[in-house]
């Protein structure tokens, strides 16, 4: 059954499974069953009688198989140029005995796609997804690295907010399951697939599950994520799921208790731009701008008395062109079709005002400052009494600022078993 209400959690628009595993033990299959491994080789002990990396592959999983017919078959792939390995069918008796090769470097399991049940439902694949367990849109990988990124050191956002990025735990094993698929109206996931994934991953004996997606709120008899996620608890495996993007309340899904349900979280640092009027106000705003731009006496533009020019929905270029422009709250997340239009008339920065609580970074393309409904009051009130307006001055973004660990206002985590991160 493919679920619409299905929801995608953390901004992005496919969904993924994503499990991860902190120790290979328990990972290893039945004995007799074949699975699908990638093992990476240490390319220095290649030697020189072989006469490609292929050949070097078969003659190792020769000498660790006890019927040499069947290397071929157990071969799946070799690898040259992403690292120096192989893909193999392998039982559980073969792996361990790779693994006790010299050779040896490291093996990742199999990343598996379910989209049966999204198909079986009449789902199409979308032009923007791949048949397969690659990526396309970046959610399985952005939840990934959440959970277990390596250490990035020298990161910044545009040279902003330095630091070291990585995961919680960036020494653990992954192993992914696709289960969200791009339609080309949207995306879509089949509850099915998603009991096919936890099924698999409770087979493949992961230690912790962690779900990026959501079925909507319903009684936990009726939401199968509860459900198998009890198994899964059951059988000693740690389940965190997300809570949900809407950081308003009754909006938490995955509440079971037996779920350690964690809420968006943010970051210690304030991208804040500053504001001072005409009229000697000063205000303070977020602002993404990669770079600093200080604009001072600047003509303030509002197109006061005609609602598509207030919400900057068409403006005049000969009107705005050079100006800082205001833009009134169009009660909408569309910030973005506002910095298009206020980009596109010439304008030099904008103004904008919402409520939404998750600004996406890579909107802001253009000097800009976003205000809250409250502070936007103030520079319309300000705008419409003043003959002419002007910005004093006005720098974006003004200063990072590293805040103090800060929980009220910011949600960390929600009840359930808590986890604070
Ligand atoms: C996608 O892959 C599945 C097998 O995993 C196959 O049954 C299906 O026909 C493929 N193509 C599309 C467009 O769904
Ligand atoms: C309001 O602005 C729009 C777009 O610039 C324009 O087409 C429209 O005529 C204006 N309305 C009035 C009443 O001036
Ligand atoms: C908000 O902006 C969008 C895109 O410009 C527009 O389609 C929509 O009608 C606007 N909403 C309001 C309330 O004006
Ligand atoms: C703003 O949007 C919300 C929900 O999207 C709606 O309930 C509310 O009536 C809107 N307000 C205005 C002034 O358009
Ligand atoms: C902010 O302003 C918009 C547009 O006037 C309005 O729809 C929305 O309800 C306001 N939100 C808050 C929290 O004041
Ligand atoms: C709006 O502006 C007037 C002066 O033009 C001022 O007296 C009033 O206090 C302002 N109101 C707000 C809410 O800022």
């Amino acid at each position: 059954m493919v679920r619409s209400s299905a929801k995608y959690i953390s901004h992005y628009a496919l969904l993924w499974l994503l499990l991860f595993l902190l120790g290979l033990e328990n990972a290893l299959p039945k004995p007799e069953e074949v699975q699908t491994y990638i093992v990476q080789v240490d390319y220095t002990q290649r030697p020189e009688a072989s006469s490609t990396d292929q050949a070097w592959y078969e003659d190792i999983l020769e000498s660790i198989n006890s019927n040499p017919v069947v290397v071929e078959k157990i071969l799946v792939y070799s690898y040259s140029h992403v690292m120096h390995g192989f893909r193999a069918r392998l039982t559980v008796s073969q792996l361990s005995q790779l693994e006790r090769h010299p050779i040896h470097l490291a093996t990742f399991q199999e990343s598996f796609a379910f989209n049966k049940g999204f198909l079986a439902a009449g789902g199409r694949i979308g032009h923007k997804d791949f048949n397969s367990t690659r990526d396309f849109d970046g959610h399985g990988t952005h939840t990934s690295s959440t959970a277990a990124g390596n250490h990035v050191p020298g990161i910044s956002h545009f040279g902003y907010a330095r630091g070291t990025a990585k995961g919680v735990a960036p020494r653990a094993r992954i192993a992914m399951y696709k289960v969200g698929w791009a339609t080309d109206t949207g995306a879509d996931i089949a509850a099915s697939d998603i009991l096919a994934a936890m099924d698999q991953a409770i087979m493949d004996g992961v230690d912790v599950m962690s779900l990026s997606i959501g079925l909507g709120q319903a009684p936990y008899f009726d939401d199968p994520i509860a459900i198998a996620s009890l198994s899964a608890v059951e059988r000693g495996i740690f389940v965190t799921c997300a809570a949900g993007n809407y950081a308003f309340p009754s909006t938490t899904e995955n509440g079971a208790p037996w779920i350690t349900t964690v809420g968006a979280s943010t970051i210690d640092r304030s991208f804040v731009g500053k504001l001072k009027l005409g009229n000697g106000f000063s205000l303070e705003g977020t602002s993404y701008f990669p770079q600093s731009v200080l604009v001072s006496d600047v003509l303030l533009y509002y197109g006061k008395g005609n609602v598509t020019k207030a919400m900057c929905q068409k403006l005049d270029s000969k009107e705005v062109s050079g100006t800082v422009v205001f833009c009134d709250n169009n009660n909408s997340s569309d910030i973005l079709g506002q910095i298009i239009e206020v980009q596109g008339a010439g304008a030099s920065v904008g103004i904008f005002v919402t409520e939404m609580p998750d600004l996406e970074p890579f909107l802001y393309s253009f000097p800009s400052l976003i205000l809250k409904n409250g502070s936007g009051t103030k520079v319309k009130n300000y705008t419409t009494g003043a003959s002419k307006a002007t910005v004093k001055s006005m720098r974006v973004p003004s200063d990072i600022i590293l805040s103090e660990y800060n929980a009220g206002g910011r949600i960390e985590a929600w009840i359930g078993r808590v986890l604070i991160i």
